[in-house]
């Protein structure tokens, strides 16, 4: 399979300002997209990377320059063992089949979470997809995998922390950028539009810091089923809502 390269809307400068720079998703429903059909929930996990296909495909037909996928959270790992090896399976291969295509059309690669709980040979291919990747820049796509906002904010605090005690840093000099500079996003834009899937209404420990302002849109269709018109759908209810960041209304 080719990454499709759809010619790319032209639109007008009005809609252009509404577009999102950065849309993150929370791609939840595999699970119960698997039980409507009486088939495993790893069935609905591989059809769920082929949405994950398609919405980077939309993305780039859109014209989305950043883009995060959060695909296996710190939690998740307390699913049944059967269940994380089924999704650890599943990463090894996506990474494997769809590294040279992603490379090809344009995309850089970035992973958030505690990589280290892979197995090695899954953190040695990610960090290869991502040095092979790095010098790209039609889509900036971060997938999160295991991937938690607490763990990653302790984190931050505890070297902040660690800084100050070593004289390297004053405890009054810490401020919002001291904190984003050490979260894994150091550097990237904060989401615009946070889009869950699947009907659930939580961010489930996803970027709770970076989302501060983001718009969130919750769709009722389960992730197998994302394609290009939901994610237009979804980009049409961005550009009707009023950005404000807490200053009063135009
Ligand atoms: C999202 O689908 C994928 C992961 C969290 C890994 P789920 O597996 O959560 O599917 P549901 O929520 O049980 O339907
Ligand atoms: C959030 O979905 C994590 C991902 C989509 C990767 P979950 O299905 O794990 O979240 P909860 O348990 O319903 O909050
Ligand atoms: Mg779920």
């Amino acid at each position: 399979m080719t990454l499709r390269a759809r010619a790319a809307p032209t639109p007008a400068a009005a809609e252009t300002a509404a577009l999102p720079t950065h849309v993150a998703i929370i791609m939840d429903g595999n699970g119960r997209w698997a039980a409507a059909r009486h088939l495993p929930r790893i069935a609905g996990h591989r059809e769920g990377a082929r949405a994950v296909r398609r919405t980077i495909e939309a993305a780039i037909h859109h014209r989305i320059p950043w883009l995060t996928l959060y695909a296996f959270s710190s939690e998740n790992w307390r699913r049944p063992a059967g269940e994380v090896f089924d999704l650890t399976g599943l990463l090894r291969s996506y990474i494997k089949s769809e590294l040279a295509e992603l490379a090809a059309a344009g995309v850089r690669l970035r992973i958030i979470g505690e990589r280290d709980r892979f197995p090695a040979d899954i953190q040695a291919d990610l960090a290869q997809a991502e040095a092979s990747t790095a010098d790209n820049g039609k889509l900036n796509l971060t997938v999160a995998l295991s991937y938690g906002a607490r763990a990653e904010l302790t984190a931050a605090a505890r070297r902040i922390a660690a800084d100050v005690q070593a004289g390297r840093l004053a405890a009054d000099a810490v401020d919002e950028a001291t904190v984003a500079s050490r979260l894994f996003t150091a550097g990237t834009p904060d989401p615009d539009l946070l889009i869950r899937t699947s009907g659930e209404q939580r961010l489930s420990n996803f970027l709770l810091w970076q989302v501060a302002y983001a718009e969130l849109v919750f769709q009722d269709v389960l992730w197998p089923d994302y394609a290009e018109p939901q994610f237009a759908a979804a980009l049409a209810v961005f550009a009707q809502r009023e950005r404000r960041f807490g200053a009063r209304p135009a």
